[in-house]
């Protein structure tokens, strides 16, 4: 596993006061998140879906999750976007204690600096591409950077679609609407879970050639959510969650690598989900029920 001395960094904010008050001390990390927990329902339905998560993401870095179905991945990227809220812990991003946001301070907030990109592209239909792409702006009551527009449509290739419909658009067309409309603010951090899940390979070897290049021309913070290895190859680095908790933070992920290690992890899940089966009572009795 890999040190990216989250843990020491983190602990420069151990405290609630500290959190409070603190501008990032070192400017080069977007986002820095201290002790996060998630839970979800009660009783029953309780789940656990974050236990205690340290973590943070430079500057003008392609980041990647992986992990198994489950492990809280699109949960994490939800409470680091302000999508949701935490159970405990803190998020800082640009000095900014999101966790400590009402819900218009972080509307607010998300508008400017905060871009998501979904798997299921999440365009508005009856809108124009052009119109989908500057529609954060339209919402914040904003005028485009025509530069900036520009530059943007051209980079991802999309200026002979500007005036074309979502249904008019290929899969991977669409998602790279979706890109635009996540960078037309210039936030300070992208988030995008599993865009390219719903992508054939040729579509998501562009999409992610894109996101690179966005990352490397204009230094832009993109974490991903990927279920695919070769996704992962394209990031500098690449963090497995299983069960709600970091099991591995590795920088330059390779595809086999990564496969391999999801393998191996998914195997130890099986193994102690069979082990601690095995032990109750209930597993005994349904073991000799299903004989
Ligand atoms: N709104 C919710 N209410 C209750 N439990 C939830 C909710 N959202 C997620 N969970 C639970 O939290 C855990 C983590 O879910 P999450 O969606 O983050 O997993 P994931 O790693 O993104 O999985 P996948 O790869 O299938 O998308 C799961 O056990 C899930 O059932
Ligand atoms: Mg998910």
């Amino acid at each position: 596993m890999a040190s990216y001395q989250d843990q020491n960094a983190a602990d420069q904010y151990a405290t609630d006061q500290q959190v409070t008050d603190a501008q990032p001390k070192d400017s080069s990390i977007a986002i820095r998140a201290t002790d996060i927990v998630k839970n979800y329902g009660s009783g029953e339905t309780f789940v656990h879906a974050l236990r205690d998560i340290s973590v943070s993401f430079q500057r003008g870095v392609f980041a990647s999750i992986m992990g198994p179905s489950g492990s809280g991945k699109s949960t994490l990227m939800h409470v680091l976007a302000g999508l949701d809220s935490v159970t405990s812990g803190h998020i800082l991003l640009d000095g900014t204690d999101i966790t400590r946001l009402n819900d218009n301070e972080l509307t607010i907030l998300r508008r400017s600096k905060i871009g998501f990109v979904f798997q299921s592209f999440n365009l508005l239909p009856m809108f124009t591409a052009e119109q989908n792409i500057l529609m954060p702006l339209t919402l914040a009551g904003k005028k485009p950077d025509s530069q900036w527009f520009h530059e943007l449509v051209t980079s991802l290739g999309l200026t002979s679609r500007l005036n074309h419909l979502p249904s008019q658009l290929s899969g991977g067309q669409q998602q790279r609407v979706a890109i635009a409309r996540a960078l037309i603010t210039k936030p300070s951090i992208v988030f995008a879970d599993e865009p390219t899940g719903n992508l054939d390979a040729v579509s998501s070897a562009e999409v992610l050639t894109l996101m690179r290049k966005m990352v490397d021309d204009y230094h832009q913070t993109i974490v991903m959510v990927t279920h695919d290895a070769t996704a992962a190859s394209y990031t500098d680095r690449a963090i497995i969650l299983a069960d709600g908790k970091i099991v591995a933070d590795q920088p330059h992920p390779q595809a086999q690598e990564m496969g391999d290690m999801l393998t191996r992890i998914m195997q130890n899940i099986v193994q102690q989900r069979s082990e601690s089966h095995s032990l109750t009572p209930d597993a005994v009795s349904d073991a000799s029920v299903s004989e």
